[in-house]
């Protein structure tokens, strides 16, 4: 491995509390499901999860409380060989939580979430981490104005290397409602949007919104937006636009976590030096085989 070859995710790790269901359920009712499982969770800790199974070395950074939950998910990320050294423990406090239905007949998920509990991780945290092991770092766009300070030093780092020894910095903007991210667009080299945000923004297409809102990121950065069963378009600074459909699996099983694993998928290529449209199909690739299992085991087989 190379000393600088890590690539580390901020953001959100949790507990998922897993419920797949026949169909979803009638409000107030009391039924059976078909089985029941805990999963480490958040869309970062989602990334970096795949991200090993693709062979690429990762580090998660995210916020903690002490007690079982927070063990359990410890011992998972050391079980899927995902480094957590970077993870702020707090002594007060609730890891947070998710309870999410997934739906075998419709093959969607619907999470119930609970965040609000530990501080976000902070500029000042980041600001103790070396950044040598690292060449990628990718933000879920959470608490935006510290996200920015947080980019901030990784660009005034970058501005004292060489080019090529720079730190590619990708930053995911998820939920509209979350405004304090979307400056983050303006941050990152690679930049992911999702459906739901592009959809708010006014776009009814993955290719029309990487069109349409390409003029708000910096120059020479990469807009990607992944759109569930129809795929996922991308544009770089030629202006060409990249398309990938969706790879159905022969079941639809498990979709949680979808768009993380693309993610994880487009960035493993990307930093292998792929290009744009070889990463947006291996994205899709993998994510199309995550959503035909259960969880996230068995995605390394593709590379
Ligand atoms: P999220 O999980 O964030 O809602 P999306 O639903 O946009 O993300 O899905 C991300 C990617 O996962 C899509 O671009 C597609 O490649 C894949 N994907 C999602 N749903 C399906 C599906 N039903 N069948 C095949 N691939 C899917
Ligand atoms: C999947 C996921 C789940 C988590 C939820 C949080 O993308 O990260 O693991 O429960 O989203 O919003």
């Amino acid at each position: 491995m190379s000393p600088r070859g890590r690539v580390l995710c901020v953001g959100l790790v949790c507990l998922d509390i897993i419920s797949v269901v026949d169909s979803y359920p009638e409000e107030d009712t009391d039924t059976r499901c078909v089985s029941q499982r805990w999963q480490r969770g958040g869309n970062a800790s989602n990334t970096c999860t795949v991200l090993s199974q693709l062979g690429v070395p990762c580090a998660f950074m995210g916020s903690l409380a002490a007690g079982r939950v927070a063990d359990f998910i410890t011992d998972d990320f050391s079980r899927c060989g995902v480094d957590a050294s970077l993870v702020v423990r707090h002594a007060a406090g609730v890891t947070p939580c998710a309870c999410c239905s997934l739906s075998l007949a419709s093959g969607s998920r619907t999470v119930l979430l609970w965040d609000l509990d530990l501080p976000e991780i902070s500029a000042d945290d980041f600001s103790k981490v070396d950044l040598g092991p690292f060449r990628w770092i990718h933000w879920e766009g959470r608490n935006g104005d510290e996200q920015v300070r947080m980019i901030a030093r990784v660009n005034e780092m970058n501005g004292r290397r060489d080019p090529g020894e720079a730190i590619t910095v990708s930053v995911e903007i998820e939920k509209p409602e979350k405004l304090d991210t979307h400056q983050l667009m303006g941050h990152g080299d690679v930049v992911f949007i999702s459906k739901d945000f592009a959809k708010h923004a006014g776009y009814d297409s993955a290719e029309a919104a990487v069109r349409g809102l390409y003029g708000r990121v910096k120059r020479g950065a990469v807009l990607v937006c992944a759109w569930g069963e129809q795929g996922a378009a991308a544009t770089g600074p030629g202006g060409e636009v990249a398309r990938s459909p969706a790879f159905p699996p022969p079941t639809l099983v498990d979709t949680l976590g979808a768009g993380d694993t693309f993610i994880a998928g487009v960035i493993a290529a990307l930093s292998r030096g792929q290009s744009l449209q070889e990463a947006l199909t291996f994205g899709c690739r993998v994510a199309g085989k995550k959503c035909g299992v259960q969880g996230y085991e068995g995605l390394g087989e593709l590379c």
